[in-house]
């Protein structure tokens, strides 16, 4: 019989935008920048925010322990290799944390054992025991990530996670460091381990994908079937390479999606997104793309005539989330050569133009061609070709214009 305590509903979120995010290539932050980030995320409702890597470099260090001294209410992690000094780094940089995290990882596939660490499988199980331990020695919660999870042996991997929850670890994180898995590949990972980490009940199990094949989303939406109840992400998907699972990609597939995903649940304030996505972006100096998912500029844009059509008709026909849950103040129509006559006419009415038969007409022929020459048409752009019709059209169709 399964004896192990049955998975919560609560979905812990580890923002991880201040240590993986800023391994971004040129996504690096100033400390004043780092500060800011972490009140925000702090608002945003994450429940761990990983500070950073304090061994790297004495400004990551820094920025580690001023983030830690300004959290209010989140826990702050600080991430160590399995070695004494990078352990005692990290310590050192969250000791004033009002919640800290000591976050300890080694890698644990054959391919980094072999070529990275030059250690066998028994030399990095008694190093975990011993580090975790000396982690454990600080007092602070533990987390053990076992790096390149997805390319281990899954008895080692088992093995090794086991021996980090005797030493002493109660969250175990079991990353796609090189976005090599598949969803149903995940999932059946975490079940896998879930089974076999034996020595405690309390354990909880993080998912960390990285995007490389484009699955880091479906990965840790699938690692949560699998067994994962913390997830960690990153804000716009930043991180190495081909960045981490996006925060708003998981937090909103799992808010919109409610009735797949059973009671999951997680605290995070949804209508702070966009807000966070624009200040991370500004921070880092990183732009969002327009197509990015919930918050690129597009994500809640309408162009083509029969999408507008229909939006203006009842907005869930091509809406799944309502903009302003994500922070967003509505969603957008965007004036091109796929809008058609009801589009124009729409956007028309919004400006306070008011257009019918021959005028319409000649408004619309008009504006088809500049769209077809020009990406977009601006409110500015329409004004001034209602302002044009209104100087051709003859005296009586001049009756149907109207301009407030
Ligand atoms: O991708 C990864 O494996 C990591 C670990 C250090 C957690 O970022
Ligand atoms: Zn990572």
């Amino acid at each position: 019989m399964d004896a192990r305590r049955p998975l919560d509903s609560a979905l812990r979120v580890f923002d991880t935008t201040l240590r993986d995010g800023e391994q971004s290539p040129g996504g690096s932050m100033s400390l004043e920048g780092k500060l800011e980030a972490a009140r925000q995320l702090d608002h945003l409702g994450v429940d761990v925010i990983e500070a950073g890597f304090p061994a790297a470099s004495p400004g990551d260090a820094a920025a580690t322990e001023a983030v830690a001294g300004i959290v209010e209410r989140a826990e702050v992690a600080a991430l160590a290799r399995c070695v004494p000094s990078d352990i005692e780094a990290a310590a050192r940089a969250i000791r004033h944390a009002r919640r800290p995290v000591l976050h300890v990882f080694v890698a644990t596939s054959d391919i980094h054992l072999k070529y990275k660490l030059r250690r066998s499988r028994t030399e990095v199980l008694d190093s975990v025991a011993e580090t975790v331990a000396y982690a454990a020695s600080f007092g602070m919660r533990i987390e053990f990530s076992a790096e390149d999870a997805t390319r281990s042996d899954l008895d080692f991997l088992a093995c090794v996670c086991n021996v980090a929850v005797r030493s002493g670890a109660t969250t175990v994180n079991l990353p796609d460091t090189v976005g090599y898995s598949l969803p149903d590949e995940y999932a059946a990972m975490f079940r896998y381990v879930r089974e076999r980490v034996t020595d405690g009940d309390d354990v909880t199990l993080s998912a960390h994908c990285h995007d490389d094949l484009g699955l880091a989303t479906a990965n840790t939406l699938a690692a949560i079937e699998g067994g994962a109840r913390q997830v960690e992400v990153t804000i716009n998907g930043l991180g190495e390479r081909a960045g981490n699972a996006p925060l708003e990609e998981v937090v909103m597939a799992i808010k919109t999606r409610a009735g797949a995903f059973g009671t999951i649940e997680t605290s995070i304030n949804t209508r702070e997104l966009v807000r966070t996505s624009e200040m991370i972006a500004r921070l880092t100096g990183l732009a969002v793309q327009a197509n990015k998912a919930i918050v690129g500029t597009n994500a809640f844009a309408h162009e083509a005539g029969i999408h507008q059509d229909g939006v203006i008709k009842e907005r869930s026909t091509y809406e799944i989330m309502v903009p302003e849950d994500v922070g967003w103040e509505s969603s957008r129509f965007v004036l091109g050569k796929h809008s058609g006559r009801h589009g124009l006419s729409h956007r028309l009415a919004q400006l306070g133009i008011t257009a019918e038969g021959p005028v319409m007409d000649a408004m619309y022929a008009a504006f088809i061609e500049i769209a077809d020459r020009d990406k977009h048409v601006t409110d500015e752009t329409l004004r001034s070709i209602a302002a044009d019709v209104l100087g051709q059209v003859s005296a009586p169709s001049r009756d149907a214009v109207v301009v407030r």
